[in-house]
């Protein structure tokens, strides 16, 4: 091999290079007892040179031999700050396509779908704690405490007093306090409640809650935002209707069903509580309610994210079944 080309090599074997013990057998085969360029200086012939021919060759030589020590010393200084080390049980150098990919969950992917929605409507996005005080979900909300609203939700309560929230709408108090009025927001995340499994129901859920706080709000901006913001999920323009539904902490209440031929059949499917924030929770929030008006709706994220991929079964988006999550992956 040729000066030239031994060098070529070495370079691109060094960039090729991941971790220190494939360093190790680079650096063998070119600087090693019988490497390449240690070779190099055991083939020539010195006898038949002049001085000054030994001379060029010895410096041509060490130049050669010093920069190859330098590059093996610049590669071990990048694999050590890259941290990769074969000691890890980890094959960096698999090719890509053996690698498994790993996928979106549906439901984090509604979410995610949802908030870009959202927040081109000029929404916050709020995410809160899991664990949250009693008052925060359900003395804030108007449901005193025998209530038989707190009945219909099997709460988790926790050692401390704290509850596992049981809705977003937990989050209400919170965002009105911190962001004052006027406020757009929503609240996706995982509520939980001491259910009978079944293919409907799951004690880990997600939910997605909203509210619009302002001096002139009105059920007409509830219709027009619940419009367009199904009609962007389900990218075809979608017809709301309202049937009259009880929560404590709105006045009125409603159910928001939307029309849809999901499924081959045009029909109303129920899909999300709705109304005009109760004025004892505004007031619990710190807001006038007699300067500000607002409205509030609690989607089930969980059910969405059924609805819009046809899963049959709630259950199955919990189990961690890789060919559930496989479906997913493809359509990334
Ligand atoms: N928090 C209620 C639940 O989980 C849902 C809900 C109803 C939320 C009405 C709202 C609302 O914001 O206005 O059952």
């Amino acid at each position: 091999m040729k000066l030239a080309q031994i060098q070529a090599t070495l370079e691109s074997d060094l960039a090729d290079v991941q971790a220190e013990e494939g360093l190790a057998l680079v650096r063998a085969r070119y600087l090693g007892k019988d490497g390449l360029i240690t070779n190099l200086r055991k083939n020539v012939d010195f006898s038949t040179m002049t001085i000054e021919e030994k001379r060029d060759f010895g410096s041509t030589f060490n130049t050669m031999r010093d920069a190859a020590e330098a590059a093996v010393k610049a590669a071990a200084t990048r694999i050590a700050a890259s941290g990769r080390n074969e000691s890890l049980k980890f094959d960096f150098t698999l090719p890509a396509s053996d690698r498994r990919l790993g996928a979106i969950h549906p439901i984090v992917r509604t979410q995610i779908e949802i908030e870009d929605i959202f927040r081109s409507m000029g929404f916050t996005v709020y995410t809160g704690d899991e664990a949250v005080s009693e008052f925060e979900n359900f003395d804030a909300l108007n449901i005193p405490g025998d209530h038989p609203a707190r009945d219909m939700q099997d709460t988790y309560w926790l050692e401390n007093g704290m509850v596992l929230r049981t809705h977003t709408s937990s989050m209400q108090n919170r965002a009105m306090r911190q962001l004052g009025a006027p406020l757009r927001a929503i609240f996706p995340g995982r509520c939980f409640r001491n259910e009978a499994l079944d293919i409907t129901h799951e004690n880990t859920f997600y939910q997605l809650e909203g509210m619009m706080v302002g001096t002139d709000v009105s059920v007409a901006n509830l219709i027009a935002v619940m419009r367009d913001f199904l009609s962007a999920v389900f990218r075809t323009e979608i017809e709301v209707r309202l049937r009259p539904g009880f929560f404590p902490f709105v006045e009125p209440g409603f159910e928001l069903d939307f029309r849809t031929t999901l499924g081959g059949v045009r029909r109303w499917v129920e899909l999300m509580p709705c109304g005009m924030i109760h004025p004892a929770v505004l007031h619990a929030g710190g807001v006038d309610p007699a300067r500000y008006s607002g409205f509030a709706f609690g989607l089930g994220l969980t059910r969405l994210a059924m609805l819009k991929h046809g899963v049959p079964d709630v259950r199955l988006f919990n189990k961690a079944d890789l060919r559930v999550c496989q479906q997913f992956q493809a359509t990334l």
